[in-house]
């Protein structure tokens, strides 16, 4: 059984074939409306989220099938005490696939072991996010035409943004990509994605506590949300909240065609006046997951037999 729980699940090659099937998807939804007719996701989230879980459902109804699942813990029977484990195995049998979200780092794969069916990491604690880093992969891919050749800056909280670990894992994968990693001090990449993934290949990266300096070289501006709830107390939070705020007068001395990014939701790092900014693309980056999960989808199913 495949299951879809970090970015290393896919080869890069079986990535790059979700990205065209995403992209045929785009140009062709007609051939997809009933791919998934009779078969069942079921969202099991644990922690809230709006993108992920109801791009997930969006994907599977306009797949022609149904979702069941609920969106907090508290509605299902972990409240009384059942195992995620239990929980999974339960619902493997009224499913033909899973996505789960859950606070706790691994969480998902722990599941996937109890499950008969495909189950999907739609983020775990400050772990990873891989389907959040296929939409990423998927909106560079159709604004730049390429994975290869490029300069990404991350902004923001760099040590609790699970979505900016599994970018760096993926995109080590590709030529000559080179990371700024901007943050505060306190919140820098961990050391473990340093170790494992940016010195273990030729990815170059250089750390820096403010964009001003970089801004010019960079193709992609990922910006990300200060995690408040991973934080051990508020005063921690609030020294870091307002730490990197982009605006229009920041962006002047990017390249023209500089691709912004955001995984939402977005507080207050990006400010509202640079949505109009032909360069901001994090609203198109969620309609972008939808179809990417469609892909993922489908290619799950076929590798379990579950559809043609
Ligand atoms: N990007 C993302 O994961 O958003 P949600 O928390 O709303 O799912």
């Amino acid at each position: 059984m495949r299951h879809y729980l970090d970015t290393a699940d896919l080869s890069a090659s079986e990535t790059q074939q979700l990205i065209e099937l995403g992209m045929d998807i785009v140009k062709n939804k007609d051939k997809y409306a009933d791919i998934c007719a009779r078969k069942k996701l079921a969202t099991l989230f644990f922690e809230p989220s709006t993108r992920t879980r109801l791009s997930f459902e969006a994907a599977m109804l306009e797949l022609g099938g149904s979702v069941i699942g609920f969106s907090e813990a508290n509605s299902s029977s972990t409240s009384k005490g059942e195992s995620v484990s239990d929980t999974v195995k339960v619902v493997s049998g009224y499913a033909d696939i899973i996505a789960m979200r859950h606070p706790i780092e691994g969480a998902p794969r722990v599941a996937s072991y109890k499950s008969n069916v495909p189950v999907i990491n739609a983020g775990d604690g400050g772990h990873s996010h891989p389907t959040q880093t296929l939409t990423d992969l998927f909106t560079i891919y159709r604004e730049k035409g390429s994975l290869d050749n490029l300069t990404i800056g991350l902004c923001g909280d760099l040590k609790f943004g699970r979505t900016t670990h599994s970018l760096i894992k993926a995109m080590c994968r590709y030529s000559n990509v080179r990371f700024a990693l901007i943050s505060p001090k306190e919140l820098a990449v961990p050391d473990y994605i340093k170790t494992d993934y940016l010195d273990a290949g030729t990815t170059q990266y250089a750390e820096f506590d403010r964009p001003d300096a970089i801004m010019p070289e960079l193709d992609i501006l990922y910006m990300t949300r200060i995690q408040r709830e991973r934080f051990f107390s508020e005063d921690e939070y609030l020294k870091h909240k307002d730490a990197f705020v982009l605006n229009l007068e920041k962006l002047r001395g990017a390249k023209k065609d500089l691709t912004i990014m955001h995984p939402l939701p977005r507080v207050n790092e990006i400010a509202t006046e640079v949505d109009s900014d032909p360069r901001a693309k994090y609203f198109e980056q969620t309609l972008n997951g939808k179809y990417i999960r469609m892909a993922l989808i489908i290619t799950l199913l076929r590798l379990a037999g579950t559809i043609e």
